[in-house]
């Protein structure tokens, strides 16, 4: 029971690693099962000492140890199919849902995820020589979550388009230079253009439309409140429309940058852990090439988690980025949306440590606990207090971007909540 990782490194996908569980008997425990990870010998001779950018994961280093786990590492849980992609592949394979079928998906789904690494018995078939033409807007559009069938049903190759994460339904397109889209994996990488992940409701309720439908007022609310974000995203009859930021096109082929969840880089192999927001933190300090940028852009962004009710800032909710010039930061802000409003009710997932009272974080308690990473809680103090105006500004930030009127008003007392504790978190000056 062996897993080989392939990772993509200049230009090409190459065999990295390995993974294999102890014995066949491990399979019954899912990712609980323990195991063997280890570097293959001619990548290890050839990356060793080179960064982190050519490791699999920030917590393997390329080596030629074999390191023994209690359970599988960490960062295979970003690649192992969840939520409605784990829906898709047990139906595929007939299973049912426990912890059996971990292992089995992880070989199935595992092909074609985003960031640069993949396990490579899922990997795609290599392409045929004829290629398929490609759909029109419209029909992406208008069939909306079926347009994969719909695609396969015309004879278009479509394996690898649905190897992402999240609970709601989604899948992975590649529009190419004339904008006719295709699966993502179905095109040559020379005739690729642009790259999407297209997000459709989580549900059948009028809330989950609601919540998706804001997701592109908060993505400009993000924006204008100088957060770090992607290229535009765009919103049309129920589907949202993301730009990846983990590919890019070059004309002659596509680079892919490694992408690894903050749930990864803080070694935790679980599923729904609720991590203390300062653990994250200490993640991003130990892996970021910039942590202090990158801490700052992480806090701020929860602040707004906080004030815009993005109560589902769990640690696959944010990931580090890996670019080919070797440094490792923050990605830009993806997931970001009214989850308040979802009919399950999701409590915020990740909380600062002796520092919130019922989700409601104190920032001036917040600006003390991070003083563990090399920060000074007066200039903190500070930076949240003048953040307090933007906050302040949030509801008429949010009409500009079009949110709706109504998420508008129920907001605005948490909203005010937010400022009123920004504002309590300045330093007081003694005389
Ligand atoms: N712009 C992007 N570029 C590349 N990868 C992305 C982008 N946006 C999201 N992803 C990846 O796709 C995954 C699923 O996306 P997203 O988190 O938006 O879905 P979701 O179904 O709303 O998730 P959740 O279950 O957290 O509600 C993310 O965890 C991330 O790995
Ligand atoms: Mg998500």
């Amino acid at each position: 029971m062996k897993c080989d990782i392939e990772i993509f490194l200049n230009d090409i996908w190459q065999k990295a690693a390995s993974f294999e569980l102890k014995s066949p008997g491990e399979t019954r425990k899912g990712y609980k099962g323990a195991g063997f990870f280890e570097y293959d010998l001619d990548y290890a001779l050839a990356h060793l000492n080179s960064g982190a950018v050519d490791a699999v994961s920030c917590l393997y280093p390329v080596s030629f140890e074999i390191q023994r786990l209690s359970c599988w590492p960490s960062f295979l849980l970003d690649i192992l199919p969840a939520g409605a992609n784990r829906r898709h592949f047990l139906n595929e394979l007939g299973m049912p849902n426990n912890p059996q079928a971990d292992w089995p998906l992880l070989m199935k789904g595992g092909g074609n995820p985003p960031g640069n690494i993949r396990i490579a018995q899922a990997a795609p078939a290599p392409l045929n020589r004829t290629a398929h033409e490609g759909f029109h807007y419209d029909e992406v559009i208008g069939r909306a979550e079926n347009f994969i069938e719909y695609a396969k049903k015309k004879n278009a190759p479509v394996a690898g388009s649905s190897d992402v994460q999240g609970d709601a339904p989604k899948f992975l397109l590649t529009q190419d230079r004339h904008g006719r889209f295709h699966a993502d994996g179905a095109l040559a990488d020379h005739l690729a253009h642009k790259h999407w992940l297209v997000k459709f409701p989580r549900g059948k309720n009028q809330s989950d439309r609601d919540i998706l439908r804001n997701e592109v007022a908060y993505f400009f609310v993000a924006r204008s409140a100088g957060l770090r974000v992607g290229q535009e995203i765009l919103f049309d009859s129920d589907a949202l429309f993301v730009p990846r930021f983990d590919r890019k096109s070059t004309g002659k082929g596509v680079i892919r940058f490694g992408l690894e969840s903050l749930s990864s880089i803080s070694d935790i192999s679980g599923f729904g852990v609720s991590v203390p927001m300062e653990r994250l933190c200490a993640a991003i300090a130990r892996f970021s090439s910039n942590p202090g940028v990158d801490i700052r852009e992480f806090v701020f962004r929860d602040i707004l988690n906080v004030a815009l009710g993005n109560t589902d800032n769990h640690a696959r909710n944010t990931a580090m980025i890996k670019y080919t010039d070797g440094s490792v930061r923050l990605a830009p802000l993806y997931d970001f949306a009214p989850m308040f409003l979802d009919d399950q009710g999701i409590p915020r997932a990740c909380r600062w440590t002796g520092a919130e009272k019922m989700g409601m974080p104190e920032w001036g308690k917040v600006a003390e606990l991070l003083k563990n990473f090399n920060t000074e809680p007066k200039r903190v103090r500070e930076e949240f207090a003048s953040f307090a105006e933007t906050v302040r500004r949030l509801p008429e930030i949010m009409a500009k971007c079009k949110a709706d009127q109504w998420l508008i008003h129920r907001l605005a007392q948490r909203i005010n909540e937010v400022r009123i504790s920004l504002e309590q978190a300045k330093p007081v000056i003694r005389m």
